[in-house]
C-alpha cells in the first residue's frame, strides 16, 4: 500500500522537509579542512534538535543492528550509511556526502547532498555534479500519472550516458510517518513500469553514483557501504510531494 497524505499531512511533510534542508544546509557549511566526520555527525544532531525535531536515523534498526549516528556521513569512496569518526579528519580534494533524515510531530524529511572540499580533482566534480543533476532528472519525471519507472529510468540514463555508474543496491523510498515506506524508488529501470503516482504520495529520490565501478562492500563498521574499486561515490536525495502539477521539493530552502 502506498499511503496518500492528507491535506494536514501533507503540513507537516513541509516542515519536517524544511527542518531536513535546514539541518543539511547548515552542516555543509560546517566541511572544510581539519573537520572530523564525528565532528560534523555532532553538529548535525544540534541543527536537527535546535529545531524541535530529532534524527531518524539514530538507533535506526536494520536487521540486529542499529544504526549508532544521528547523520550519515560518507567521505570520497564511502557512497552512504558512513558513522562519523574521530580517525577521519576531512582534507583538501575530499567529497563528503551528508545524509540528515529527521523526524519533526511524527513525520520525516529526508535529504542528501555531498559537498565538495576544494580543490577537487576534475573527473571527481563530475561525478558530483552529474549526480545532482540525475536527481532532478529523476524529480521531474514525479508526476501524477507518470510510474516509479520514469523515474528510474530518467536517472539511469542521464548516469550511465555520461559514463558513471548507478549503484543499485540502496534505493530510494516512499516517506512519511516512517523513514522507508512504499515503494522502492530505485535509481535503474524501465520507463512505464511499477507503481503509478498519484497525487498526495511523498517520495524520497536518491541517486547513489559511483565514479568507477558499480559494486559495493560493506566496511568493518558493518554499515557504511563503500566502493569496492575505491573509486569516489556521490549521494543526492530530495523528499518529492507529488501533486495534480509540478513536483513540489518539500526539502528544498526557499531563500
Ligand atoms: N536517510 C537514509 C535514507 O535515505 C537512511 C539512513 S538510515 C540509517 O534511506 F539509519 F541507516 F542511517
Ligand atoms: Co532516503
Amino acid at each position: 500500500m502506498i499511503s496518500i497524505k492528507t491535506a494536514e499531512q501533507i503540513e507537516k511533510m513541509r516542515e519536517a522537509g524544511r527542518v531536513a534542508a535546514t539541518a543539511l544546509d547548515r552542516l555543509a557549511q560546517e566541511v572544510k579542512p581539519g573537520v572530523t566526520t564525528y565532528d560534523l555527525d555532532q553538529l548535525g544532531k544540534q541543527f536537527i534538535e535546535e529545531m524541535g525535531a530529532v534524527s531518524a536515523c539514530h538507533n535506526y534498526r536494520a536487521g540486529s543492528k542499529s544504526f549508532p549516528s544521528y547523520t550519515c556521513i560518507s567521505v570520497n569512496e564511502e557512497i552512504i550509511h558512513g558513522i562519523g569518526t574521530m580517525k577521519r579528519v576531512i582534507k583538501p580534494g575530499d567529497i563528503v556526502s551528508l545524509d540528515v533524515s529527521v523526524v519533526k510531530n511524527g513525520f520525516i524529511g529526508d535529504n542528501a547532498r555531498t559537498v565538495m572540499v576544494e580543490p577537487v580533482q576534475e573527473e571527481v566534480s563530475f561525478l558530483v555534479k552529474t549526480t545532482q543533476e540525475a536527481l532532478l532528472k529523476g524529480i521531474k519525471q514525479a508526476r501524477a500519472g507518470n510510474r516509479v519507472g520514469d523515474i528510474s529510468n530518467a536517472v539511469q540514463r542521464f548516469v550511465e550516458g555520461k559514463g558513471l555508474s548507478i549503484v543499485k543496491e540502496f534505493v530510494g523510498h516512499g516517506v512519511g510517518k516512517t523513514m522507508h515506506e512504499e515503494p522502492q524508488i530505485p535509481n535503474y529501470g524501465k520507463p512505464k513500469s511499477g507503481p503509478k503516482l498519484l497525487p498526495g504520495m511523498t517520495i524520497a529520490i536518491e541517486p547513489m553514483v559511483n565514479l568507477g565501478k558499480a559494486g559495493i562492500r560493506y566496511a568493518d563498521d558493518g554499515w557504511t557501504a563503500v566502493t569496492a574499486d575505491g573509486l569516489a561515490s556521490a549521494h543526492f536525495e530530495h523528499t518529492v510531494l507529488i501533486t495534480d502539477g509540478e513536483p513540489e521539493i518539500l526539502t528544498l530552502l526557499k531563500k
